[in-house]
């Protein structure tokens, strides 16, 4: 991974602003889910001016110009469009007009599918150079009369820039170690939207039961952890940061106990920026990146779970 850059709207809205507008309380939504405040898209900001600030400053961490790029990938479960895919004007923007550029859906897990989808092409020799953003505004399809959803998420985006180098073939390498990918559609109730171009012909709202969704992550989330850690030929003594999907504080805190990780070894953001999906690891590590807490040669775990329900894990030497 040659860089990343991330991108968070400025306005910041705090529990307590949205206790004004639904019943709940500062106190609860601290209590239940780690969040404090989120950041959520001026008016006529969409998720591709996200991506496209993210991409810039990840760009420029790399030190390489967007000429260089291969493939985009955006993962984004709100585009600015039906279509064409946001990822066309994220490389339109950036001037990266030898890319190829796609969309990929797996909503809270796109990011971690997004790196897996990029490390395959990457490996097979069809890309050398490749740009993945996680970039969302969840603000736009969230239910802002319904407390058991609104509270929880925010907008940002976050980016990275991988580059294929060839390793030994050891743990010691650089980059993506290992990847692991899951899908179980039996859970797709969930965890949706009740609206699409093909169903209603409406964006709908984001619909949830918190509750089956929190059951499912703590275990999916360690088993797909276990398995990268694995497949990598690692211990969980190994890792030094756990990159989490920022869901709630509760679900980052079980999963790292499972993996017998201590908390100060996990980036947290979930207090600042709530629930952002698939920018919330990319988010998660330029925040750690850019504080010095992670180091050049630390291994790091990113893990996911999203609606679909899709889930899965990277093991990434940084
Ligand atoms: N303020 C006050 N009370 C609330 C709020 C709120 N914002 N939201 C729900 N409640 C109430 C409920 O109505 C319920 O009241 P009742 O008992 O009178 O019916 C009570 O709080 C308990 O509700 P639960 O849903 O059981 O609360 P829980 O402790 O499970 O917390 C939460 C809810 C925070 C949604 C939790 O289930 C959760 O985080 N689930 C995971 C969902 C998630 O993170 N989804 C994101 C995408 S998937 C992913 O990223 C992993």
């Amino acid at each position: 991974m040659l860089g990343c850059g991330g991108y968070l709207p400025d306005r910041i809205v705090t529990n307590a602003e949205l206790a004004k507008q639904v019943e709940t309380s500062d106190e609860w939504i601290i209590e239940r889910t780690g969040i404090r405040e989120r950041r959520v898209a001026a008016e006529g900001e969409k998720t591709s001016d996200l991506a496209i600030a993210a991409s810039e400053r990840a760009l420029a961490k790399a030190g390489i110009g967007a000429d260089a790029l291969d493939m985009i990938i955006v993962a984004t479960s709100t585009p600015d469009n039906t279509f064409p895919a946001t990822a066309t004007r994220v490389q339109a923007e950036l001037g990266a007009l030898k890319a190829w550029a796609f969309d990929q859906q797996a909503v809270c897990s796109g990011f971690v599918y997004a790196l897996a989808t990029a490390d395959a092409y990457l490996r097979s020799g069809m890309a050398e150079t490749a740009l993945v953003i996680g970039a969302e505004t969840f603000s736009r399809i969230l239910d802002w009369e319904d407390r058991g959803t609104c509270v929880l998420f925010g907008d940002g985006a976050g980016a990275v820039v991988l580059r294929a180098e060839d390793g030994a073939g050891a743990t010691s390498d650089r980059g993506i170690l290992a990847t692991d990918l899951n899908t179980d559609g039996r859970y797709a109730d969930l965890l949706y939207v009740d609206g699409g171009p093909s169903s209603t012909q409406t964006v709908g709202k984001l619909r949830m039961h918190g509750r089956e969704v929190f059951r499912h992550a703590i275990v999916n989330l360690a088993e797909t952890a276990e398995k990268v850690i694995e497949r990598a030929g690692v211990d969980a003594s190994d890792v030094d940061w756990i990159v989490p999907h920022q869901a709630n504080i509760r679900i980052i805190a079980g999963t790292a106990k499972k993996l017998g990780v201590p908390m100060d070894r996990v980036v947290v953001t979930v207090d600042r920026h709530g629930n952002t999906s698939a920018a919330s690891i990319p988010l998660a590590l330029v925040d750690a990146v850019e504080s010095g807490r992670i180091k050049p040669g630390e291994l790091l775990l990113m893990e996911a779970m999203g609606g679909g329900m899709t889930w899965g894990a990277a093991l990434v030497r940084w």
